[in-house]
């Protein structure tokens, strides 16, 4: 499968970076790598933490031909190849939070931003970047404070770093095509449901700026989080209006 691999030392956000190439008709495959971002990312117009040297900041363009609807797919799918690459070469067992956080050890190690663009005539993706950020090894001087607590990396010493994150990129975008390429099929779901690491846990659910207690009670083929709050009622999640939090 030809992709096409753009290394950056420094960069300000891939995804943003590969965004304007995707406007200007970038194919798809095309693939934008750096080892540091001044304006990374993240979800729910948060800030990514991308220091340079310790970290891998991952984006991929893809221009598939299916419906709107189906977005979500492509983060799942690109979470579950993410856990394997990172197992592969850590030998750790990492593990999803819903809907695309990679954990290891309770602690997150990579979070996962999926930006498509539609096409409001035919209802289909126009394009989607996947953007994945992963801390191979701990910042010199540790994690900030403000996520110390729930940060931590793949390896724990810089050497590690350098040496595999070459390999941990080779492992992640073979696996992140061979699900894509078998899109259909949905060959990762059962994988991701397995290493789903809320399923029977308590949870939080933060919605419009409130937080609900309940439990995480099952992930459908649609990827969806059934969970069931303190007065009883049982509700079906969509990852694009909530987040949830391990209590
Ligand atoms: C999250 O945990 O909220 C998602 C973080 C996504 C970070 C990645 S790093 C590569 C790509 N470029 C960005 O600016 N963000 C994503």
């Amino acid at each position: 499968y030809p992709l096409d691999l753009s290394v950056y030392k420094t960069i300000t956000s891939t995804n943003t970076v590969l965004k304007e190439k995707a406007e200007q008709s970038a194919p798809h495959g095309t693939v934008l790598i750096a080892t540091e971002q001044t304006l990374g990312r993240g979800r729910m117009g948060k800030k990514f933490y991308s220091p340079s040297n310790t970290g891998l900041y991952i984006s991929i363009l893809v221009r598939p031909d299916i419906p709107a609807d189906q977005a979500l797919f492509l983060t799942t799918s690109a979470a579950v190849a993410t856990a394997k690459a990172i197992e592969d070469v850590s030998h750790k067992k990492a593990d999803i939070k819903w809907v695309n956080d990679i954990y290891i050890e309770g602690k997150k190690v990579c979070g996962i931003l999926t930006e498509a663009a539609f096409n409001i005539e035919t209802s289909k993706l126009d394009y989607a970047i996947v953007g994945i950020g992963i801390n191979v090894c701990p910042p010199e001087g540790g994690f900030p404070e403000d996520i110390s607590e729930i940060a931590t990396a793949i390896f724990e010493k810089s050497s590690d770093a350098v040496n595999k994150r070459s390999i941990l990129v080779g492992h992640l975008l073979n696996y992140f095509m061979e699900y894509y390429e078998s899109f259909d099929k949905r060959a990762y779901l059962d994988e991701y449901i397995s290493r789903s690491m809320i399923i029977g846990q308590p949870i939080s659910v933060l919605s419009n700026g409130t937080s609900r207690n309940a439990l995480a009670l099952e992930i459908d083929k649609e990827c969806h989080l059934k969970v069931r709050y303190e007065d009883g009622s049982e509700e079906w999640l969509n990852s694009g209006e909530v987040s949830t939090k391990i209590q």
